[in-house]
């Protein structure tokens, strides 16, 4: 199976067993807008609830808010997204089809970097343990030549964006030979930028009736709120305010399913620090942050960092976290040193002062910010595809499974009764109630044991209790676990404390 049968695989599973729908499917759905069924909402539930343990419980110095979607209008002015909230985009006059152009253009230098990777694994297999991967990059002629080209190219990218000079981000595209993935053809309109914030209007059509924004980020309810937490709460610098929320963006090229939508949720924290120590916290975050997303267990190689090329209006260093998807390593969380300019934008536009009185120092100052932001869907993404999984069996039946982390999986035990009758479902309805306070439990009684096994395994669900007739005799079950499939006997006044093992979120938070 390649990446592309691997990827819809993911998509119709997803809808299959109620994970991902699109939104308003009967009327044909709305293009990037997505809905989550009933076993996609616990996971999503389980995912949000790990980023917000880890954030703000396991820290003594970060609090949540939740602020609203709406805001006054002024904040957008103030943060900047009015004026440069924007995307570059190009045409394809042949397909009519619409990319952004800074994507087209670091896709191709990320396939030519891909080139200069391939030499490198052969030379690998050829050498073996005595390959020197360091002195081969930095020595073989055509390595060499595959980096070269792909830092040239970033080098004028760079430039040209940092001038705002869209004429020659559209040359680049022009002199790389970039071709439009559907018509095959370099027929490119100019490049022009375009705003990416929803807009509606707020009060009745007969009155004023104002243009307010659809929030595109979580940040800035925090941002101005930050002098009310910071006094409510007698916060004390370095700290941090975390919040989850809807944040909603015209994408004008959104593909790749829950990757880019309109509608979407961010897990965002601003952290306030002194001034002059940005870059200290800044590097503390991006590690914390990686050892965050290593905890989920999916090996070393599936996370990356990637400095940004660009930054954005507000950043004076910005990275992202990149996740191995099966399109290729994207954007799935951004770490940024925003420096001080939001508040004092908003003490600019707002006339308030948003200042901290810093006893140690005795002196008042604009806190520096550090924002670490991830998207719940692209993180909800990400672990549906490292968890989907084909697997033929030992006795050549195939199963699919998917191996969500234990405590993040939406259902964490199946409780089966062998067959429907003889006392097995009211027993079974026993330990369910015995479970139910500290666990999602299913309990389900249709089908054959073994079809239930697989539709337990489909949705990612850690254990099974079976119940059968020696449980009516000796208040014992069959415990299998998802991934060994093996099975073992166990006492039912057991069962709890073996659980609580392996499916406590605990197990994860160590990790961080
Ligand atoms: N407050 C900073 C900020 O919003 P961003 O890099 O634009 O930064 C942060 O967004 C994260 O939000 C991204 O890393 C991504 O995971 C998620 N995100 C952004 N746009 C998205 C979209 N259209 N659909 C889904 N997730 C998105």
């Amino acid at each position: 199976m390649n990446q592309e049968e691997l990827f819809k695989n993911i998509i119709s599973h997803s809808k299959e067993y109620g994970f991902v729908f699109q939104s308003s499917e009967i009327y044909d759905g709305l293009s990037a807008v997505y809905d989550y069924g009933q076993m996609g909402v616990e996971l999503k539930k389980n995912l949000r609830d790990f980023w917000w343990k880890s954030m703000v419980q396991m820290h003594q110095n970060i609090v949540g808010l939740d602020t609203a979607i709406f805001m006054h209008p002024t904040t957008w002015k103030a943060s900047g997204h009015v004026d440069a909230f924007n995307d570059p985009l190009i045409d394809n006059k042949d397909s009519k089809k619409r990319y952004r152009a800074d994507v087209l253009i670091e896709d191709h230098m990320s396939k030519i970097i891909a080139k200069a990777d391939k030499e490198v694994e052969k030379a690998k297999a050829r050498f073996g343990e005595t390959f020197d991967e360091t002195l081969y990059r930095q020595t073989n002629p055509r390595v060499l030549e595959y980096l070269g080209k792909a830092s040239a190219i970033e080098n004028r990218f760079k430039a040209a964006l940092e001038a705002n000079n869209l004429e020659e981000v559209r040359q680049i595209i022009i002199d790389c030979e970039i071709v439009c993935p559907i018509s095959g053809t370099k027929n490119w309109t100019e490049v022009r930028q375009f705003n990416l914030m929803f807009s509606t209007s707020m009060g009745s059509v007969t009155e004023d009736a104002g243009t307010i924004y659809l929030r595109p980020e979580t940040a800035q309810g925090i941002f101005v709120n930050f002098l009310n937490v910071q006094k409510t709460g007698r916060m004390k610098i370095p700290f941090g305010i975390a919040q989850t929320g809807k944040a909603f963006r015209n994408e004008i090229v959104a593909r790749q399913f829950i990757f880019r939508m309109r509608e979407f949720e961010q897990m965002e924290m601003q952290f306030f620090v002194r001034p002059g120590t940005e870059m200290e916290w800044y590097n503390y975050w991006k590690d914390m942050r990686m050892k965050w997303h290593q905890a989920l267990g999916f090996g070393d190689k599936k996370h990356r960092f990637h400095d940004h090329l660009k930054l954005a209006h507000y950043a004076n260093a910005a990275a992202d976290i990149e996740f191995d998807f099966p399109f290729g390593f994207k954007e799935l969380e951004g770490i940024h040193s925003r420096t001080d300019f939001d508040l004092k934008k908003h003490e600019e536009f707002s006339g308030k002062k948003l200042q901290y009185f810093d006893s140690e120092l005795n002196q008042s100052y604009v806190p520096y910010v550090v924002e670490t932001s991830i998207g719940l869907d692209r993180l909800f993404l990400a672990v549906m595809s490292e968890a989907y999984k084909e697997e033929t069996l030992e006795d050549g039946s195939s199963r699919v499974v998917l191996a969500i982390p234990f405590p993040l999986a939406p259902v964490k035990v199946a409780i089966l009764p062998l067959v429907n009758k003889d006392g097995l479902a009211e027993k079974s309805e026993e330990i369910v109630n015995l479970l139910k306070y500290d666990f999602n439990v299913a309990t389900e009684a249709k089908d054959a044991i073994g079809k239930r096994y697989r539709r337990n395994d489909a949705i990612g669900t850690p254990y099974c209790v079976t119940v059968d007739y020696e449980t009516m005799e000796n208040n014992t079950v069959t415990l299998r676990n998802r991934d060994t499939m093996a099975q073992e006997r166990i006492k039912i006044e057991d069962l709890r404390q073996i659980l609580e093992k392996s499916l406590s979120m605990t197990t994860l938070l160590e990790k961080c």
